[in-house]
């Protein structure tokens, strides 16, 4: 089942992401060429394609970590060029990250924590000076992280190190400290790739949850043919650094350029 309008009650609005003619190369290397393609508010958008097809770079560019030599990115009728991400954050945007980058002594509590950063009002000095103010907030921020941790299911080992956990609920943490960000559009860089069968079903229903709960816009990076089927509304592909498609799933799986450069071919989803 696809997850339409129509099954789950959610509407799609209109264009929140427009991703207008992208060029991006490191030296010699290019990365993406002349990428564009929007975003809707309330969708859930994959992008798949091969191996260094510049998947991750495109989420990158979004968030403001790279910096695109030719194109724009407009965010909510916003048009930017040299965004840092901590000003994409402010914006309401966050992410995952393809390689796990938690504090692993951190426990999975304070992990998450860190994603309240960007909402934090007081900082230091004023915390000192107004310690009331700033206990106040930290109390509830921590009350959030806690919705969190509930909303995740992870109650019984918000106390331990992440180091310590399984890859799987690493990953989970992962997308905790992500939501508490409060984001509007979250960016996921393949949060099921090494898992199992149960902790990838596990995660597509947070991701689900997440999405139709709180609206949250959501693109997602999936090497799983099934799970980008099951939950994408649009698919854009990747390939070479070209865009060679953006459509529906099913029109994306009878697409004939798309199934001869990846769908027709094994690949390596824990790249
Ligand atoms: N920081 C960087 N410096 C140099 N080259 C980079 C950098 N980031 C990405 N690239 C190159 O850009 C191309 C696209 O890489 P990217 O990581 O975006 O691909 P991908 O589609 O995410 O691949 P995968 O499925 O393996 O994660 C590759 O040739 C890669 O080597
Ligand atoms: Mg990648």
């Amino acid at each position: 089942m696809s997850a339409t309008d129509q099954d789950t009650g959610r509407r799609i609005g209109d264009t929140v992401l427009k991703v207008d003619n992208i060029s991006l190369s490191f030296g010699g290397v290019r990365a993406l060429t002349d990428i564009s393609f929007t975003v809707r508010e309330h969708e859930i958008l994959s992008i798949i394609g091969p191996n260094g097809a510049g998947k991750s770079s495109m989420l990158n560019v979004i968030n403001g970590f790279y910096h695109p030599q030719e194109g724009t990115i407009t965010y909510k009728g916003q048009a930017r060029s040299r965004m840092k991400p901590h000003a994409a954050a402010r914006q309401g945007i966050a992410r995952t990250f393809q390689n796990i980058a938690l504090f692993k002594g951190m426990s999975a509590l304070d992990n998450i924590m860190t994603g309240r950063n960007t909402l934090m009002k007081s900082n230091f000095i004023s915390q000192a000076l107004y310690w009331g103010l700033g206990q106040k907030e930290e109390l509830d921020h921590r009350a959030f992280v806690e919705r969190i941790v509930d909303f995740l299911e992870i109650e019984s080992i918000r106390k331990t190190p992440v180091g310590r956990l399984p890859y799987g609920l690493q990953k989970r943490v992962e997308l905790g400290r992500a939501l508490a960000a409060q984001p509007e559009l979250l960016l996921l860089d393949e949060p099921m790739a090494g898992m199992n069968v149960e902790e990838k079903e596990d995660m597509c229903r947070f991701i689900l949850d997440v999405n139709d709960e709180f609206g949250t816009t959501i693109v997602l990076i999936e090497h799983d043919m099934g799970v980008v089927m099951d939950i994408s509304d649009r698919v854009v592909v990747l390939d070479y650094g070209r865009k060679l498609a953006e459509d529906t799933p099913d029109a994306v799986r009878a697409n004939q350029e798309v199934i001869d450069a990846y769908l027709g071919v094994s690949h390596d989803d824990a790249a």
